[in-house]
């Protein structure tokens, strides 16, 4: 049987419509939420990433303001950049388009950003604050995974999750947000040994490798719920994820595709924090 196919575009369409209801709701306090967006550099991909920011940002109400420096800015320069952000009572989300250039410490520059501000959740303190599940801004992107299987009422707690990937920005936090609602975790990389023997006794995969087509059908168990959180672009020019879509989606229960699947939440989990950071900055 053929699985569901989690939509991403539709979640994320009806989120859209909760938050805008939101930003109007503070719009008529007088309140604008405001976020800023670093860019360092020309990477084309980070651009395109940045100027969709902004463009949902005005879609939805919210003051954006992208900050695009040159790939030799100093750290210093840099951090005084957040310093007056922080200080800004019109910006309530701060964001660092990553990466970063080789010469900049990530994690100076992401300690730098004031937590109540840090919509992106990458702050040592917000990392901490998910392990013991206090966290002010959770990632967007596994946040948006979150989301989409709580709209498909897929079952979490009691259930066997494996995390392939362990980034800092999807793969930790998944498997913690997992954790925290009550899966059995089980984080693995591209490189586990035996990755089949993890991935085929799981009730929910999440892939987040980079590599293309990495899950195959074999891989998987009958029923499962599978989640491709990988973006590859391949020598024609397709996009595709780290599951072999055509195959899987014959075995899985349910399946996100790609592109349609955990990529549109990510931006709409953004304009989530960065209101929710407004709503509470206004109490
Ligand atoms: N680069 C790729 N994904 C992300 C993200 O979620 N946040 C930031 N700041 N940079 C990224």
């Amino acid at each position: 049987m053929s699985a569901n196919i989690i939509d991403g575009n539709l979640v994320a369409r009806k989120l859209r419509t909760e938050l805008k209801l939101r930003a109007d709701l503070l719009a008529e306090t007088w309140i604008q939420p405001g976020l800023a967006v670093i860019l360092v550099g020309n990477d084309p991909a980070s651009s395109v990433y940045v100027r969709n920011k902004a463009k949902t940002c005005g879609e939805l109400g919210i003051r954006s303001e992208v900050f695009n420096f040159p790939s030799d800015i100093s750290q210093d320069m840099l951090l005084r950049q957040i310093q007056d952000l922080n200080a800004n009572p019109e910006i309530h989300g701060i964001l660092v388009q990553l990466p970063l250039p080789g010469h900049i410490q990530l994690e100076e520059v992401i300690a730098a950003i004031a937590i109540e501000k840090d919509v992106d959740g990458f702050h040592p303190c917000n990392v901490g604050a998910l392990v013991t599940g206090h966290a002010l801004f959770r990632p967007c992107t596994p946040f948006g995974v979150m989301k989409m299987m709580a709209e498909y009422a897929i079952p979490i707690q009691g259930q066997h999750a494996v995390v392939v990937g362990r980034s800092n920005i999807v793969g930790k936090p998944m498997a913690l947000m997992l954790l925290e609602k009550g899966a059995t975790v089980t984080i693995c990389t591209s490189k586990t040994r035996d990755l089949v023997h993890h991935t085929r006794h799981a009730d929910i995969v999440v892939m987040a490798t980079g590599k293309a087509n990495l899950l195959t059908a074999e891989m998987v168990m009958e029923g499962a719920t599978v989640i491709d959180v990988g973006i590859n672009r391949m020598a024609d020019g397709k996009l595709c994820g780290d599951v072999a879509f055509a195959a899987v989606k014959e075995k899985a229960g349910h399946i996100t595709p790609v592109p349609g699947g955990v990529g549109p939440m990510t931006i709409m989990m953004l304009m989530n924090n960065t209101i929710e950071a407004a709503e509470r900055a206004k109490t």
